[in-house]
């Protein structure tokens, strides 16, 4: 089977497909970033295809992050990438700030972005809502820095949830550009990869917003820290509507929170969302949430306990992380020196 067989689009000829994909460490991994992004990062890599995760360390102090709550974050992502399957001797596993090759390219696509295609951005609106005046410019530029994450390792497929679609644009939009005004078939035009039945994961409390670790309700959100007993209380206690589940998937329409339990199930036992209708049609959510309360304990209480296991030696996690920087910087340095060149830097 060729690299590039299992993927919907083929990397270019001439080009290897190589999967890139971040994760901010600006506080725990949730559920979402578990079915949205992890879980399909464990699978590009068990497929063979040369795969490259990175705790965006530098991206999450684009807000406010305490240095020694970042610090804490930033190993126990790498714990909850290692737990849920990612292993540091098949994809290359290692934390943003240790690879200067991406600031150093973030800074050049910089200068290539716009001001309008960035101010377009809606996640930059969404989090600097009515402060725009008073965020980081860090915020700002943020999507360009995501771009040169991606193309300093000169990446063809990106697997993330659906929230980060408009930034794997730009990033497109960047490498074109840069291809163009330079004359160059350097950067690939990347192609992302959102698939499965939970590309989007909902608060368990309000199932018209986005699952996130930012929520200021814990109730809000399954950590992938929680215990068998917490996952199971969170579900039990998920914001519901009184009727049973409906035979087909349209009749989940104007029914978010409802919707969104049974994309969870199918994402988390691999089935259709229309294969958990069809199983528990009729069923009330008396019926239907212990059934995912236990579904989502057997599949996450075994990755909080491995975390756990993990972080009792972080020294380790840290030797994982350099190795991992290691062999990033091998791929990204080259890239970013042949970048100089393009653009007329004179290099010693
Ligand atoms: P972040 O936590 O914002 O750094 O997101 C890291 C990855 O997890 C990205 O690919 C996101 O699209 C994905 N992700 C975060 N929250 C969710 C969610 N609620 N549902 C699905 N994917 C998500
Ligand atoms: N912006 C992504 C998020 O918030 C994280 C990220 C940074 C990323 N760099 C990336 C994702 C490169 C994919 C590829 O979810």
């Amino acid at each position: 089977m060729s690299d590039t067989a299992a993927l919907a689009t083929p990397a270019p000829p001439n080009r290897a497909a190589r999967i890139f994909s971040g994760i901010q460490p600006s506080g725990g991994l949730t559920l979402g970033n578990y079915l949205g992004a992890l879980k399909r990062f464990v699978q590009k890599q068990d497929e063979g295809i040369q795969t490259i995760y990175c705790l965006v360390d530098m991206h999450a102090i684009t807000v406010w992050q305490d240095p020694q709550k970042l610090r804490h974050a930033t190993r126990e992502a790498a714990a909850g990438f290692i737990a849920s399957g990612i292993d540091p001797t098949k994809s290359i596993l290692f934390n943003q700030s240790q690879v200067s090759a991406h600031v150093e390219l973030g800074w050049i696509f910089n200068c290539v972005a716009r001001m309008g295609w960035m101010s377009r951005m809606t996640q930059f609106k969404d989090k600097a809502g009515k402060n725009s005046e008073n965020v980081s410019l860090g915020l700002f530029a943020y999507p360009a820095l995501m771009a040169a994450d991606i193309l300093a390792y000169r990446a063809t497929h990106v697997p993330v949830g659906e929230d980060q679609k408009q930034h794997l644009e730009l990033c497109r939009d960047i490498a074109a550009k840069f291809n163009n005004d330079f004359g160059v078939d350097f950067f690939p035009i990347v192609e992302p990869i959102i698939e499965g039945a939970a590309t989007r994961v909902m608060s368990l409390r309000d199932g018209t917003s986005k699952m996130s670790k930012s929520d200021p309700s814990d109730q809000s959100r399954i950590n992938l820290t929680d215990d068998a007993d917490m996952i199971s209380k969170k579900i039990r206690k998920a914001k519901t509507d009184t009727e049973p589940l409906p035979e087909t998937l349209s009749g989940l329409k104007n029914r978010p929170e409802a919707r969104n339990l049974v994309n969870i199930y199918a994402a988390l036992a691999d089935m259709t969302p229309q294969g958990v209708i069809d199983l528990y049609s009729g069923s009330l959510f008396g019926q239907f949430k212990p059934a995912l309360a236990d579904l989502a304990v057997a599949k996450l209480a075994p990755i909080s306990k491995e975390m756990q296991r993990l972080m009792k030696d972080p020294a380790e996690i840290d030797r994982i992380l350099e190795k991992g920087a290691q062999e990033a910087n091998a791929i990204a340095r080259p890239v970013v020196d042949q970048v100089y060149d393009i653009i007329g830097m004179i290099r010693g």
